[in-house]
């Protein structure tokens, strides 16, 4: 362990002195191509070259990464594995079990990652015992954008019921606005929903259905109640939803077309990036509901041959749980910082709010892992979900049939 941190040491003084040799290397496999995570990704490129680093960029473009990881699998399964990769959740654990995980405790010991970081979060980082992963941020998936001109124009208050949110759809819908800016891809839908589950459902629910996969839960009398609200969704979508992506959906609440949008709080750095204020040109608020839905970005390592890609790799992982990082990153990105320790005085209201609401949810055992982010289940089990809200949400599937093929695919997924 110590001898990886030596490498680092020794790599740095040599590149100092000048001497012709490679410093610190690394191919960086990421889908932060939307404008807010350009230029948050954009952070860690400088630092890393800043100090000595050769990144290499292998951006694969697709919300919430579904693109990203058939990309990895191609590039392990073809013996190429990527230095360092955007990886969450229980697929760093699935991973691990791969045997294709480096072990970064070297820089997790000596930068002190387990005084500094939340046990939960942290929780995530390790494979048996062993840090394998470094985490970048905590985004919040259940969250309400809202473009504050519209709501005010038609004397609409931020909707704190789901019934609150259909008056104000409807209203919206009469005024000839589109009151859900959505993009008809799986994992938006996915997204939606959960909040939907949370909301309505309640945390013991939301755990049991989708983080215990309890069979009663997902054929429940309340799973219908929340494909109802998802059908009743549907209905506030335009017509050009399918396949649109996210950041264009948020654009679509920016200007003005659209009122509101449900998405976790990458959204956010989409509406910094363009400089808008929130509170002035748009609005933030969580899902109605109790609870906090929780989606920790962070990079794995793979195994990688040459001293160079090492180094790089120690680097990276330095750099990324770095005070300093943690700040301007997540400024950019929307989300909060995953170490405890980063003075949040720059950062704005929304992100008050989602600090503030993940440390009572934290007491209040309210706080629960993203499923439709991969924090939650496998693959697999997350996948069987998801196909089923996105075929009902496509169709005029009724939401009785919806939670008997919920409760199959889960079934059939185990
Ligand atoms: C990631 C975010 C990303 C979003 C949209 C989420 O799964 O955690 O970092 O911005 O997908 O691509």
């Amino acid at each position: 362990m110590k001898k990886s941190v030596f490498a680092t040491a020794a790599v740095a003084s040599i590149v100092a002195s000048n001497m012709a040799v490679a410093g610190p290397e690394a191919e960086v496999l990421h889908w932060w191509t939307s404008g807010g995570e350009a230029k948050s990704v954009a952070v860690l490129q400088s630092e890393f070259a800043d100090n000595g680093g050769t990144w290499t960029d292998m951006p694969v473009a697709g919300g919430g990464g579904d693109a990203a990881m058939t990309a990895l699998r191609a590039r392990v399964l073809s013996g190429n594995a990527p230095t360092a990769v955007q990886l969450k959740g229980p697929a760093i654990q699935e991973w691990y079990e791969e045997g294709v995980l480096a072990d970064i405790s070297s820089v997790a010991e000596a930068e002190g990652w387990a005084d500094v970081l939340p046990a939960s979060i942290a929780g995530h980082m390790k494979c048996e015992g062993t840090w394998c992963a470094a985490p970048v941020n905590v985004h919040r998936i259940d969250w309400i954008w809202a473009n504050a001109d519209v709501l005010k124009s038609n004397d609409i208050a931020m909707p704190t019921t789901w019934a609150e949110f259909n008056a104000a759809a409807d209203k919206l819908m009469a005024a000839g606005i589109i009151p859900l800016a959505h993009g008809g891809q799986a994992w938006q839908d996915a997204t939606v929903f959960e909040a939907v589950a949370l909301g309505i459902g309640g945390p013991e629910f939301f755990k049991k259905a989708f983080v215990e996969l309890d069979m009663d839960t997902l054929k429940s009398d309340t799973m219908v109640e929340i494909f109802d609200q998802m059908r009743t969704l549907r209905g506030y979508v335009d017509s050009n939803f399918a396949g649109r992506d996210w950041n264009l959906a948020t654009a679509m609440v920016m200007n003005g077309e659209a009122a509101f949008q449900i998405m976790g709080d990458w959204a956010k750095g989409e509406f910094i990036a363009a400089g808008k204020v929130p509170g002035q040109d748009f609005l933030c608020a969580s899902t109605p509901g109790e609870g906090y839905l929780y989606n920790v970005d962070s990079f794995a390592m793979f195994n990688v041959d040459g001293d160079d890609k090492k180094a790089g790799q120690d680097l990276l992982a330095k750099l990324i749980v770095g005070q300093n990082f943690q700040k301007v990153f997540n400024l950019n990105k929307g989300s909060i910082p995953a170490r405890v320790d980063v003075a949040l005085d720059e950062f704005d209201s929304c992100a008050h709010t989602s600090a503030k609401d993940m440390n009572a949810s934290n007491e209040a055992g309210s706080l629960l892992p993203s499923y439709a982010h991969g924090m939650a289940l496998r693959g697999a089990q997350a996948g069987a979900i998801t196909d089923v809200v996105t075929a009902h949400f496509n169709s005029d599937m009724s939401s009785a049939d919806a939670v008997e093929m919920l409760a199959n695919s889960v079934a059939n997924s185990l």
